[in-house]
């Protein structure tokens, strides 16, 4: 079985650094996990070539595979990134009805990036080829796709949520997008949830039949649990300071991730109990993210006055319970932070899975995991202390409870945590999606839609 791979985001880029060219490789979960496939199943890997220099690199070869890039230009970049994909796609996804923007024009750009992706998958597909594309900027891939290669086997892993189908249907493209999908052979999404979520908004939309319902399965997403769990050579320090508790969060800056409430929270833990002042830090570490989309520009401003707020109520010469970065952080660092903090405080608004509960509960010594119960990564990890994320009073005490648990709780609530993600690892989860593929069979590699019927 070879792949071609689709990712809007690229596995590597080329970038201009002090006038030379250099590598950047992506580090997220989804990039490292397709990469070791690759480099195991060889294929190509077609992507968004947004590297500075991608286009003197359209093709090239890494490794075993091949990486082939799709050039756009700047107008149909904001078309189809910022507008569709993240103004319109993102919010509704993560039923953020107020800020789905719906403009004509900028489908038009999402349509013909998913029309050059086409185009270029179709050029690289052999004869026992699996089409493997992802995600919501690409969610037309599979259909564009259908039309030129009736007979091929096209796979969908769907990263974020699927929304209940009515709310799905107030997008004007709502039909296109799910008939696409319904052309795939398989598509995965990474819990229960969004399986039956989509399943409805199938059989609201487009009718119920028992072939769409054998083509859908729940396949979570692990992480390489080895990597995580692995102490860095280069791991002398120790924890953050031993007279305070660390509290750690790593974040896209994202309205979907519940920020601003954790500040929130962290408000409340201080209001009811005062004794805390000077017993922790916050260590809220922000990566910067779609900084071209409105909307996440103008959340940075609130989320900093909250945060100055809250430090300027609490704060002293000596201390503030929160100790915000907004940067990008090596996976080292990141690995040393996971490692030396008391507690990760991950609880973001709605999620499709949330990778960085998974890499802290690999990598933490002796550390408590409160984690959103609207992160898909809480169907499995339910030793977790599980909050609502709309609930700041309820996170204010599930902070209170965790900076006092005691030994015995922590360790076992841990090592059920790290069974699980050991368990049920990135090996695990191509494992299953080839288990999968296998199960509908190089001969059943015809069109799912003829089967319908
Ligand atoms: C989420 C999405 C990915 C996306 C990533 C980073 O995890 O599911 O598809 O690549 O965010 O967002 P960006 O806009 O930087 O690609």
């Amino acid at each position: 079985m070879k792949y071609v791979v689709a990712t809007a985001r690229a596995p590597f880029s080329h970038e201009r650094v002090e006038g030379n060219d250099v590598v950047r490789q992506n580090v997220g979960g989804v990039a490292s996990s397709l990469r070791r496939l690759m480099l195991d199943r060889e294929g190509t890997w077609v992507c968004w070539g947004d590297g500075a220099l991608d286009s003197l690199h359209q093709e090239e070869k890494i490794d075993n595979y091949t990486v082939s890039r799709v050039i756009i230009g700047k107008h149909e970049k904001r078309g189809f990134y910022d507008d569709f994909s993240n103004g319109t796609l993102w919010p509704l996804f993560h039923y953020f009805r107020e800020k789905i923007k719906t403009e004509d024009f900028s489908f038009d750009s999402y349509l013909s990036v998913n029309r050059k992706f086409a185009e270029r998958i179709a050029k690289h597909v052999g004869n026992d080829t699996v089409i493997w594309v992802h995600d919501y900027q690409l969610s037309l891939v599979p259909g564009l796709l259908r039309r030129m290669l009736p007979e091929a086997f096209i796979l969908m892993t769907w990263h974020i949520p699927w929304v209940a189908g009515e709310f799905f249907s107030i997008l004007p493209q709502a039909k296109q997008i799910l008939q696409s999908l319904a052309s795939c052979n398989l598509i995965t999404f990474h819990t229960d949830i969004f399986v039956r979520n989509f399943l409805e908004t199938h059989e609201q939309m487009l009718g119920s039949s028992m072939a769409i319902k054998n083509r859908v399965a729940a396949i979570p997403l692990g992480i390489d649990n080895e990597y995580y769990s692995a102490q860095n050579p280069s791991d002398s320090r120790r924890r953050h300071n031993p007279q305070r508790k660390t509290i750690f969060s790593i974040d896209r800056l994202d309205y979907t991730k519940g920020l601003k409430n954790r500040v929130l929270a962290i408000e409340s833990l201080l209001s009811t109990h005062p004794e805390l002042r000077r017993k922790f830090n916050y260590v809220m570490l922000v990566t910067p993210s779609r900084t071209t989309v409105s909307d996440y520009v103008l959340m940075k401003r609130e989320l900093e006055m909250n945060i100055g707020r809250v430090n300027g109520k609490f704060g002293d010469l000596e201390w503030a319970p929160i100790i915000y970065m907004y940067r990008k952080v090596s996976d080292n660092v990141l690995k040393n932070h996971y490692r030396f903090s008391e507690i990760a405080f991950i609880t973001p608004l709605i999620d499709g899975l949330n990778l960085v509960a998974k890499e802290f509960a690999a990598a933490s010594d002796d550390g408590i995991l409160i984690l959103s119960k609207f992160a898909g990564a809480s169907a499995d990890l339910r030793s977790a202390i599980i909050v609502n994320p709309y609930d700041v009073t309820d996170m204010a005490e599930s902070l209170y409870i965790a900076l006092n648990m005691g030994q015995e709780e922590r360790k076992a609530r841990l090592a059920d945590l790290k069974a699980v993600v050991r368990r049920k690892n990135s090996s695990w989860w191509i494992a299953k999606i080839e288990k999968e593929i296998i199960k509908r069979g190089s001969g059943e590699l015809n069109s799912p839609e003829s089967k319908d019927n």
